[in-house]
């Protein structure tokens, strides 16, 4: 007796330090590798990764308060990932490279929003159908690649043919440089004969597979958020990079990500993603954006963005579409 209050003593004080009791760890630490099946090669490496959890579980915790009190407007949850360090998890899924100098003999256009045109305060491709399930791009930085295939998803086809362009595959490429080589290639494989295997591998294109090509591609005016509203309204889904960086994002859950410490510089971006859609909640504008960690990450695979708060974390910086599609 004495004992368990004791020890009810103990965990009440270091909560006081820290948002969370030993005991609330534990708990959540049960939950988590019984809830995603996981195990460790040994007491060591359990002993490390639940350390990690810990640590995360603690800002998410603390996040979470901020939210409770309108402070913020995302939530953050537990997830698949919780067991990572943020080094780890960035080496591991963030793979936007910054644009080469538009060159080649692909056509590029700077779009032009069609005056004529009104555009909706809100717009969302999933409901019209031009938008493919959420896939996950596993333990390769090949998000670029799912940035830039939208309609048809033939990621593995980019990863593997693009290096001679200066991609490199899981270690990170950018979306123009894929419909470079979509269109020098003239085509482009069904994800059926070249299925997602989430790593490098020798390129495996075959023409008797090729589904679909584009003459190149359109770039929004870097950093133009008007444009890329009207973009995706009248163009389609459109591809874009972001500053992911942050280790809040890789636990977001639900509402708008507003990141002030958040970048839109492009050499600073991190991530490919795509942007099929807009709206506001509450009054805060916000970006519709399809990820690739999966259905079980965010919002059924999608986060919302902030939107017209001065290009926050660059989703309107490096924005592009091949002609076409
Ligand atoms: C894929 O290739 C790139 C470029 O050569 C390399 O940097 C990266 O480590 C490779 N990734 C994997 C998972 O093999
Ligand atoms: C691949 O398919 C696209 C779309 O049908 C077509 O425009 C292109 O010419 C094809 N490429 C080749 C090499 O046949």
């Amino acid at each position: 007796m004495k004992l368990a209050l004791l020890a009810a003593f103990i965990a009440a004080m270091s909560a006081v330090n820290t948002a969370t009791s030993t005991e609330d760890v534990d708990a959540a630490w049960s939950d988590f590798k019984l809830k995603y099946g996981k195990e460790y090669r040994s007491l060591y490496q359990e002993t490390v990764s639940k350390a990690i959890f810990a640590e995360n579980f603690n800002t998410i915790v603390e996040h979470n308060k901020l939210y409770g009190q309108g402070l913020v407007t995302y939530s953050l949850t537990i997830n698949k990932f919780a067991d990572l360090s943020h080094e780890e998890f960035r080496n591991t899924f963030n793979g936007y490279k910054k644009r080469a100098s538009d060159e080649g003999n692909v056509v590029v256009v700077d779009f032009v929003p069609d005056q004529k045109i009104e555009i909706p305060d809100e717009f969302d491709w999933r409901t019209r159908g031009a938008v493919t399930p959420v896939k996950e791009q596993g333990r390769c930085g090949s998000c670029w690649a799912f940035g830039a295939v939208r309609i048809f998803l033939i990621v593995q086809n980019l990863v593997d043919c693009t290096f001679e362009y200066g991609n490199d595959g899981c270690a990170g490429g950018n979306m123009n440089v894929a419909f470079e080589y979509v269109h020098n290639n003239d085509g482009i494989d069904s994800e059926e004969h070249y299925p997602y295997e989430g790593k490098n591998g020798t390129c495996r294109y075959e023409v008797s597979a090729n589904v679909t090509s584009t003459k190149g591609y359109g770039n929004i005016a870097t950093g133009n958020e008007e444009h890329l509203k009207a973009a995706i309204a009248t163009v389609g889904p459109i591809a874009v990079g972001m500053d992911a960086s942050a280790k809040v994002i890789i636990f977001y859950e639900k509402g708008v990500y507003y990141n002030s410490l958040c970048t839109n510089i492009e050499e600073l971006l991190d991530h490919a993603v795509l942007a099929v859609g807009y709206g506001s909640e509450n009054g805060v504008d916000y970006w519709i954006i399809k990820n690739s960690w999966g259905t079980d990450w965010g919002d059924d695979g999608y986060i919302k963005v902030a939107r017209n708060q001065d290009n926050n974390c660059g989703v309107a910086t490096a924005a592009s579409y091949p002609l076409n599609y």
